[in-house]
């Protein structure tokens, strides 16, 4: 498996590969992987020859500087489970690299108005800082295909509109959610649950569960307050939204008869913040 940690070297390793036809897969991370990330990069291998994940901690996505201090960056072990999943090669940039020009560079573009909502309501400004960065991947390795997760719903979407923006010709897979076996989507910020809080993470899956299990017997309105009511009474855990959406431009759902309805949910476990969300149809 080879490094990289400049684009120059990305590029010279990436030339000769893309001259004989080869398609190149980018699966782009911000490390601390867990099997939801090695699920990508597996995905990805039935789709490209070769796969490049990149791992950069992204300064203009954090609304809150300890969030991105206390980021986990266990590298060693990152290296180590790309390398066992067969990925060819990893881009782990500095920050000076992405941002030459510093952190503050001009960066705005219209996302539509799902920027605003949910995740976008929490997180000011997160989705420019998420499609700065990915802009900056995909013109690094021009890849053909890239591999995001469902775990990161409304991000694919903003991704998607970011890429109709620039007309990049790049094609976009969207990976299912790898959970643990009881049923806590995998995440990197898991690590941070105390054993009670882990317990208490529950509720995210089991509510989201309930909506998709229980939406032929109850009304829109009924669904989401039984699923908020799972949230009553467990301590430590504040839920920021829960909501039944349309899956295209996340405006609450208006009718149970809409195509592409997916329920959608964050909360705070003790100080982590834990998104999930599952496809009712
Ligand atoms: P990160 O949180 O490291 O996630 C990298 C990719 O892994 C994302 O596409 C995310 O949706 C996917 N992923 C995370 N948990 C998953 C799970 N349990 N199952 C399946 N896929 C999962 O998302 C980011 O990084 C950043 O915002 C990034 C796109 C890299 C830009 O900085």
């Amino acid at each position: 498996m080879e490094i990289f940690k400049t684009k120059s070297a990305l590029k010279d390793y990436l030339a000769p590969l893309k001259k004989t036809g080869k398609k190149i897969a980018l699966v782009p991370t911000m490390g601390a992987l867990h099997n939801g990330h090695i699920s990508l990069i597996k995905l990805a291998q039935q789709h490209a020859d070769i796969i490049i994940c990149s791992i950069f901690v992204n300064p203009t996505q954090f609304t809150d500087p300890k969030d991105l201090e206390k980021y986990p960056r266990p590298i060693e072990h990152d290296l180590a489970m790309l390398n066992e999943a067969g990925c060819q090669g990893v881009f782990m940039p500095n920050v000076a690299e992405m941002y030459p020009d510093g952190k503050d560079e001009n960066w705005h573009i219209d996302l539509g108005k799902a920027e605003f909502l949910l995740e976008g309501a929490f997180r000011k400004g997160h989705y420019q800082g998420v499609t700065q960065i990915v802009k900056k991947l995909f013109d690094a390795v021009e890849p053909d295909i890239a591999m995001f997760g469902q775990k990161d719903f409304q991000q694919v979407l903003m991704i998607k509109n970011m890429l109709a923006h620039f007309k990049l010709p790049i094609e976009i897979i969207t990976c299912p959610i790898i959970r643990e076996d009881d049923g806590l989507a995998m995440s990197s910020r898991n690590i941070h649950l105390s054993p009670q809080d882990r317990i208490h993470s529950l509720v995210l899956s089991k509510s989201l569960q309930f909506v998709v299990d229980h939406f032929q017997e109850y009304n829109l309105a009924d669904l989401e307050e039984k699923a908020k009511a799972f949230y009553n009474d467990i301590d430590g855990v504040e839920l920021d939204y829960f909501t039944i959406a349309n899956g295209n431009n996340l405006e609450p759902a208006q009718n149970k008869e809409e195509e592409n309805l997916v329920a959608l949910v964050a909360a705070k476990v003790g100080s982590t913040r834990l998104i999930d969300n599952m496809i009712i149809k």
